[in-house]
């Protein structure tokens, strides 16, 4: 162990707090010793990239089962809608099971269920400058970049080990020089929408694979959903934990900051060409849609509303499904404001603590579906996606055959 552990931290490792909290620290010293760490930091919060299938299920129950209980507010990702599911669908026994044994861990570990990947908008949200430990595509950019918080790209096991503990091995996103700038990213057309940034996303991320892109050219300040969805498709595309945009994002005003001193490693241009090329890539058949998945990542309010007011007046397609994923928290609010009833009257479904990525969508395998989100295509339990905008997604479900 190259690690230097304060005496409780030894402690816990020795296993005089109980099983639970020693299996979470060995998995921490265990990452330490990989990146070179040399001591444990605190963390303020954290949140678990949990789901319904066995890998998460096994970690979480060992840390349940050994009496561990999070120390820091520690928030949980989609698993699965268990009240609106068993009306619905007949998921297999097991996942079902699998994906409740999930929710009671989590449960009795004392995470926050809020069953959400996108946490940082309500039930867990950290200030400009606090340690996390954050684990989810959109998340650890989001926190890193736009709220000017300091987390590493943790899985869903080394967040909740952290939050169970408090702490995290000091390495990677916690140092300074580590969040300089990799890649400078020339934005040469104008973004308009949600959409023009998911696809900006998914070019950046594919193309520089791992790194820090720095983002030029961008005259229009970008909106909160904007961004979670640059995070989330250049996290999945490529490895993208921290950004900057010049302007806009929080640490740093101008390219001496954020390279802090040092040349790009490369330099891109992003113009209408790219994203169209990036577009096209994202179209993998063009076959008759069963299905409609949109809020991946969970849609926000605003996104709701939006999805309310095309589906106003009007009446889904019998033959197709669809559906909007979002939070518990962000539900209740929809609902009190009408959207979720204008949805659910054109025969749409509002669904919450779940996702595409979950097994519980296993009912779709055979299925074509339509998406705004290429992490849900690529992330997909179904046969085959298409990509498109919001307004392409609802015009298809409801339009006449
Ligand atoms: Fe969120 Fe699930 Fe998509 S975790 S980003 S809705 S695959």
């Amino acid at each position: 162990m190259g690690m230097h552990l304060k005496k409780e931290e030894e402690q816990i490792f020795d296993g005089e707090f109980g099983e639970g909290m020693q299996k979470a620290m060995e998995l921490l010293v265990a990452i330490g010793d990989a990146y070179d760490a040399e001591k444990m930091i605190s963390v303020s919060r954290a949140h678990a990239a949990s789901s319904g299938q066995e890998g998460d299920l096994y970690f979480v129950e060992l840390l349940a089962n050994g009496g561990a209980c999070c120390r820091v507010p520690t928030s949980t990702n989609p698993v699965y809608d268990v009240e609106y599911f068993d009306d619905l669908f007949e998921i297999p026994k097991y996942e079902a099971d699998v994906a409740r044994r999930v929710m009671e861990a989590y449960k009795r570990v004392g995470a926050i269920m809020s069953w959400s990947c996108i946490p940082y908008m309500a039930e867990n949200i950290p200030l400009y400058g606090e340690t996390v430990a954050f684990s989810e595509s959109s998340a650890t950019p989001y926190v890193n970049s736009v709220l000017g918080a300091r987390t590493n790209r943790e899985a869903a096991q080394s967040a909740l080990a952290a939050g169970v503990i408090g702490k995290t091995p000091e390495y990677g996103l916690h140092f300074k020089e580590n969040r300089k700038g990799t890649h400078l990213i020339r934005v040469e057309t104008v973004l308009r929408d949600e959409f023009d940034y998911t696809l900006l996303g998914y070019y950046v991320g594919k193309r520089i694979g791992y790194g820090v892109p720095v983002l030029t050219g961008i005259s229009r300040r970008p909106n909160t959903e904007e961004l979670i969805n640059f995070c989330a498709m250049s996290n999945v595309s490529g490895a993208v934990s921290m950004f900057y945009i010049l302007g806009f994002t929080i640490e740093a005003s101008n390219l001496e900051e954020a390279f802090q001193g040092d040349l790009p490693k490369d330099k891109i241009t992003v113009t209408d060409h790219e994203l169209k090329q990036a577009y096209c890539e994202l179209q993998t058949t063009s076959e008759k849609i069963d299905f409609v998945m949109l809020g991946c990542p969970h849609y926000t309010l605003k996104q709701i509303e939006e999805v309310a007011r095309l589906l106003q007046g009007k009446k889904m397609r019998k033959d197709v499904a669809f559906w909007v994923c979002t939070s518990a928290t962000t539900k209740v609010l929809a609902e009190r404001n009408g959207c979720v009833d204008v949805i659910e009257r054109a025969g749409g479904h509002v669904i919450v603590d779940t996702c595409i990525d979950e097994p519980c969508w296993i009912v779709y395998k055979d299925k074509v579906g339509m998406t705004d989100s290429p992490k849900c295509a690529y992330y997909r339990r179904f046969k085959e996606a298409r990509v498109e905008r919001l307004q392409d997604c609802v015009e298809t479900a409801i339009r006449e055959k």
